[in-house]
Parts: C-alpha cells; structure tokens; sequence
C-alpha cells in the first residue's frame, strides 16, 4: 500500500530538464566526447583534438578549427532545443549533420563545470563558463577560428551518477573508441587524443578509408580488410570487411554507419556474418565496417536520445543486401591474401584492385571465351610444386592454389547444389562394396542415409554390423569410394566440424574434405587444369570450407619491389 499525495503540476526548471536529459545523453565520459567531437564535425573542422584527464573524470577537452560561434550564438547554444542544424521537423528527415536536438550542450552543462571557448570568422572570440548549468561568466578572450570545449568535473552535482562511473582505464578506452567510431566517419579529418598526457590516438587527414583504419589499428588489421562495394536499388554499400582465413574468435571491429552516421546495429552485423557462410571456422568473427547509404525517407535515425540506432523502412531488405555485398567482396580471386610487404589489395594495380576484371581474366586466359576444348591453349602453363600446391601466373602476380583445399571447395559447392537440386551423378558399382561399421557410424550412416544418396552413395543395410553400397560419386578419377564412406562416417559419427550450424552445411563440407584430391597427390597436366578451371568458376575460389585459404596470391608489384625494378 502507498499513500499518494496530489501534487501540483509544474513546469520543470529549466536546470532540471537539462539534468534529465543529460541523465539519457551522457552516460559517461565518453558520451561527452562523442557529443563535442560531433558538434565539431558538423562545424566543418579540419582537425579536432581531445584531451582526457582520470579517464575523463577529472577533464574533457575537445578543441577544433571549426567555423565557431559569435558571443550570441554561443550563449543561445548553451539552451535547451537551441540548435543551428534544423528549423523544422521536415528537416529532420534526411538530417546531413550529426546533431539536430539541441541538448547536448545544454545537458553536458547541466552536469559539469563547463567552459567553452569559441571564435567565428571575423569575430571576437568569447569564452563562457558554466558552473552546473548556470552561465556564470562571460568574457572576450583570444583565440584562432574554432572551438574549444572544456568539461570539468563531470558529475560533480549528481553524486548517485558519479559513483556510477568505471575504473580510470576503463573509461578511457571507451573515450577511445567513441573518437575511433567518429574517425572512421571521416578519413579527411584528422583526429588525435591524449589521455594523462600520453597520445593514445593520432590520426593524420587520410584518403581513403583503408589509410584510416591503417592509422587507427596499424598494417596488423588493416592488411586483412577487403573492399566492399555494392549497390542494390536506393541502398548502397561500401565498407571494408576482413578476410575470412584472417577472422579470429576474439576482439574483431564491427562497426556500422548509416548515412555516414555511427549506429549499434547487431542484426546488420549478423547479416554480414552470414556473407561469410562457408568461408569461415566456427567461432571466428570477421571485421567488419559496412557504411549503408540510402535515401534520407528511407531511414530514420531520431528513433534513440543519443542516435545510437536507426529504424529502416524496410529492414529486410537492408539485411539482405548486406549479405550480399559481404558475399561479392570475398568473390574475387583478388580477395586472397598477398604474400609479402605490398598492404591493402596492393597500390592500385595489383591482385583484387578491381574485383569485376580480375574475377573475369584468369577464367578467359584458361577456358577460352566461350568455354569450349579447343581454345583452352590459351591457358598459361600450370605448375605443381611439393605434390601440393599449384602456381600460375595471372594478370597481377603470382596464384598459389593449395591442391587439397581447392578441391574442397569445389566440392563443397557442387554438394550443396546436389543436396537442393537432383542429386549427383552417381556410378553404379559393378561389385556392390560392403563394408564394416561400429554402431555409431551404423546410426549415423541412418542418420544421413537420404543426404548420402543424394551425393551418389546408394546404401543398404546387410546383416549386423555391414552395409552394402551399390552406386557411389565419381567426383575425380582417384576417388576412393570405399575409403571416402568411411572417412566421412567416422566424421559424421565423431561429431567433427561440430561448429557448422546447418546441417546441411555441415555434411557437405565434411564429405567436400573427405572426397577431395589429398595434398601430397602428384597431379598429372589434365588434372590440374580441371581442377583450376573449375576453381575459378566456383563462387568463392580463395577461400576453403574450414576458415583457411583456397588460394595465396604473390603480387607482381611484390616481386618488383624485392628485384628493385620500382
Ligand atoms: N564546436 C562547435 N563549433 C561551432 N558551433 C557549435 C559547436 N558546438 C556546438 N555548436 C553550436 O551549438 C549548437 C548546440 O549544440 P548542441 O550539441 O547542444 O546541439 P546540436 O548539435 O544542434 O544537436 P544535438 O543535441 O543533437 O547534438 C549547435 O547547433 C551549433 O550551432
Ligand atoms: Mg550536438
């Protein structure tokens, strides 16, 4: 039982409102900095410093070379819904700047003792201070075009929040990686912060995209990112993500951006995550940073206070196509890593720096163009090396195919269309095999009895522990049939490649392991070009079925690079 007392309905003060939104906008240190550097983007700055003391606790300092503010501009800015970059709703929709409600300045003062700092073009600069949302000082001070921001104390009036607030290096980090995910926004910027005086991020202007995130986690990352590209309708998707041989289970980089906004979007993520289907061992999480461009009415991004999500109109599709833009990037025989120092997909002319060319020629160079025997002399001589690995030259260097996992993922993908469509062309035995199992192969023989058929292997039961078979695949002239049974349901028994999750999936690659030509094989000329042609007509040639790499490639601007002819 509670007693309600009637209370009077009132407005809230002004300094109260600001405190509840700042209870929604700034959660911690890090949130005061996403919300300045922000505020400086959108002013149009060049460079944009932070400086954090006790992880921010004790001091946040954003400084940039932006257009700034006039003493008036800058007293209004510090009030609640006071906002430059929009005058009505409609503007909302397709909103180009970061901001548009007006409250972070506001609620940030609300909280701290603030001080701002700014200087207009062709004005005097100003500097106010802000003591727990109260403007108690305003005077002229000289400074550069720009802004500075200045944020002590954070919290000091709402002890319950400030005890809220994490252990010095945590807070840093995530200081760290609010300014990470606006510089990704904007390569062109440079960005740099310091923490306790130590420079824990420094960013020079970049080109590209790649350049940044080579500035931001080194060549260790960077040199594991593919291009995406890829339009499907209004939506557009460009990014980077990471090569699934190079995916690891732990700490990876999944960043989405929506018209060039930050947003935490795990559906999309996991769309991406399914590109990568077959490419990648259980367990791994590539990297990825997916920028989705989309017409401003197609999307809204006022759906959460600190605009942390976006709400598409069709969700569905947007998943969708993020899927298959991830799928297009790891197509090309340009999306196997390079051997050596050359970094991103070389300087520009190398392997994989033009995906839809490189996708095609090698293909060309080896079936002719219209795919018939007699003009396949075209194709460059084919070179097997350690009974394992097969070389040939391509375009841009050096293709280096390991024999075995090839095999594998042509396999792979012939099985799966077996498996959804008629089934493989089987041989009949003309001596029925039987063979011997122990009880959990038998069950799990039962188990697959129908996929098993489908892929070519008629089985019977016999009496107790054997089964007779009386048609099996013919996937290559050195196919084992018996050998092959028995290897895949003693997989199949064992639970191996246990991490797959489709089951499906799952029989296809352990039977594409089992039946494939085994590395150590010497492979005679016909058997290798049959194997390379069909690589390269498979949808994702570089990459095997078990998270590691089909295929290496060796830059021809690497060898130049070694023999000084550059
Ligand atoms: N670094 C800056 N340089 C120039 N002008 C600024 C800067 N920071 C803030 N302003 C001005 O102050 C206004 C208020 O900033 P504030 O962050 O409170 O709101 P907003 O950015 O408009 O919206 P939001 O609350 O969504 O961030 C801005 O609209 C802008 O005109
Ligand atoms: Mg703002």
């Amino acid at each position: 039982m509670s007693v309600i007392t009637r209370a009077r309905v009132q407005l809230l003060a002004g300094n109260v409102a600001d405190q509840i939104a700042a209870g929604e906008v700034v959660e911690r240190p890090a949130s005061v900095v996403k919300e300045l550097v922000e505020n400086a983007l959108d002013a149009g700055a060049h460079a944009i410093r932070v400086e954090i003391e006790d992880g921010g606790k004790t001091l946040i300092r954003v400084s940039d070379d932006g257009l700034g503010m006039d003493r008036e501009d800058a007293q209004l800015a510090l009030q609640r819904h006071a906002t430059s970059k929009i005058r009505t709703a409609a503007d909302l929709i397709g909103v180009a700047t970061f901001g548009f409600r007006g409250e972070a300045l506001p609620a940030i003062a609300s909280v701290s003792r603030f001080e701002l700092e700014t200087c207009g073009d062709g004005d005097a600069a100003t500097r106010l201070r802000v003591t727990g949302g109260k403007l108690d000082g305003a005077e002229d001070s000289v400074r550069q075009r720009g802004t500075t921001v200045t944020v002590r104390g954070l919290f000091y009036n709402t002890p319950a929040r400030r005890k809220f607030l994490r252990a010095t290096a945590t807070e840093t980090r995530a200081a760290v990686e609010a300014l990470t995910v606006l510089a990704l926004t904007r390569p062109d910027v440079a960005f740099s912060l310091t923490s306790d005086g130590r420079v824990l991020l420094d960013c020079p202007p970049a080109a590209r995209l790649i350049d940044r995130a080579h500035g931001l986690w080194g060549a260790e990352l960077a040199d594991t990112l593919l291009a995406v590209s890829h339009r499907a309708g209004p939506l557009e998707i460009t990014g980077l993500v990471q090569r699934p041989a190079q995916a690891r289970p732990a700490g990876r980089k999944g960043y989405v951006f929506v018209r060039g906004r930050p947003i935490r979007d795990p559906f999309i993520l996991r769309a991406a995550e399914a590109g990568y289907r077959s490419t990648i061992a259980p367990g791994d999480r590539p990297s990825l940073l997916l920028f989705l461009d989309l017409p401003g009415d197609a999307v809204d991004v006022n759906v959460h206070p600190a605009k942390l999500e976006a709400r598409f109109r069709d969700k569905f599709f947007v998943e969708r196509v993020v899927e298959e833009a991830v799928r297009e990037a790891l197509a090309p025989l340009g999306s196997a890593a390079p051997l050596g120092g050359v970094g991103f997909q070389g300087s520009g002319v190398g392997f994989g720096s033009d995906a839809s060319m490189l996708a095609g020629t090698p293909l060309e160079l080896f079936t002719g163009r219209d795919l018939t025997p007699d003009t396949r002399h075209q194709a460059p001589p084919l070179l097997q090396v350690f009974d394992t690995y097969i070389l040939f030259q391509t375009d841009a260097g050096v293709a280096i195919v390991d024999q075995h996992s090839a095999h594998e993922r042509v396999l792979y993908e012939d099985v799966m269309r077996q498996l959804s469509g008629d089934g493989a062309p089987a041989q009949r035995l003309l001596l029925p095999l039987t063979l011997d199992f122990a009880p959990a192969e038998l069950d799990a023989i039962e188990a697959h009895r129908e996929l098993l058929a489908r892929i070519g292997y008629e089985i019977e039961p016999f009496s107790g522990r054997s089964i007779v078979v009386h048609t099996a695949p013919n996937p290559h002239p050195r196919f084992e049939a018996a050998r092959c049974l028995q290897e895949l349901v003693a997989d199949l028994a064992g639970g191996r490649f246990g991490g797959w999750q489709n089951r499906l999936e799952r029989f296809a690659a352990t039977y594409a392991c089992r039946a494939a030509i085994k590395a150590g094989q010497m492979l005679d000329a016909g058997e290798m070009r049959e194997l390379i042609v069909r690589l390269l007509t498979a949808s994702l040639p570089a990459h095997d079925v078990h998270g590691r790499p089909s295929m290496v490639q060796l830059p021809k601007e690497e060898l130049e690079r070694r023999f000084g002819r550059t």
